[in-house]
């Protein structure tokens, strides 16, 4: 069984816990393929908050050029899409691959969104998985991935009780 997980980070925290889910579900059985996706051209690392790019790609829902976005999702049983909340929406990267490839996909899909603020991003992302036609089977919000290994725990449970029940 082949869980793919699609993922952006900018300063690192989504990076942490698409690891951390990685090791979990390793652990469990599964083969794990991480894919990052990333823009082209990257953003300056510097004053994120103050980048009009950003705000204009996130509030816009602006595609952006990938590298590494042309994934063979057939072979993956279940895909993890995971990434940071940028202007209360998805990064513009995980934006863009879950647009390029609405409807090619039906296979369960989880997402986990990264923020700083406790709020639940991550159904807002839901909601626009399954306007794409994505099998959404569960979303979480994470702010901190250390403290909130629990949640993780217990999505990587999930994850594997269905691929479990389709082999
Ligand atoms: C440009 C920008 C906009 C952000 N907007 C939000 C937001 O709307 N709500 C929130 O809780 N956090 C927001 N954050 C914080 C990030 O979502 C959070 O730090 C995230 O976990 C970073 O993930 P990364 O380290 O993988 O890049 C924003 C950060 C940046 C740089």
């Amino acid at each position: 069984m082949n869980v793919c997980v699609v993922y952006y980070s900018k300063t690192g925290k989504t990076r942490k816990l698409v690891e951390y889910i990685k090791e979990r579900l390793k652990e469990s059985g599964i083969n794990v393929n991480v894919f990052l996706v990333k823009p082209t051209r990257e953003y300056f690392d510097k004053f994120l908050h103050l980048n009009p790019r950003i705000l204009y790609e996130a509030l816009m829902r602006k595609p952006v050029e990938l590298i590494n976005s042309d994934i063979k999702l057939e072979n993956c049983d279940a895909l993890v899409i995971s990434t940071p909340v940028w202007w209360g929406a998805a990064s513009p990267p995980i934006y863009s691959f879950i647009t390029k490839h609405t409807g090619k996909y039906s296979n369960p899909v989880y997402c986990v969104t990264t923020a700083d603020l406790n709020v639940d991003y991550a159904s807002k992302l839901r909601r626009e998985l399954e306007d794409m036609k994505y099998n959404v089977v569960d979303c979480l919000s994470v702010v901190d991935p250390d403290k909130d290994r629990d949640k993780l725990d217990k999505l990587v449970k999930e994850i594997t009780e269905k691929l479990q029940q389709r082999s």
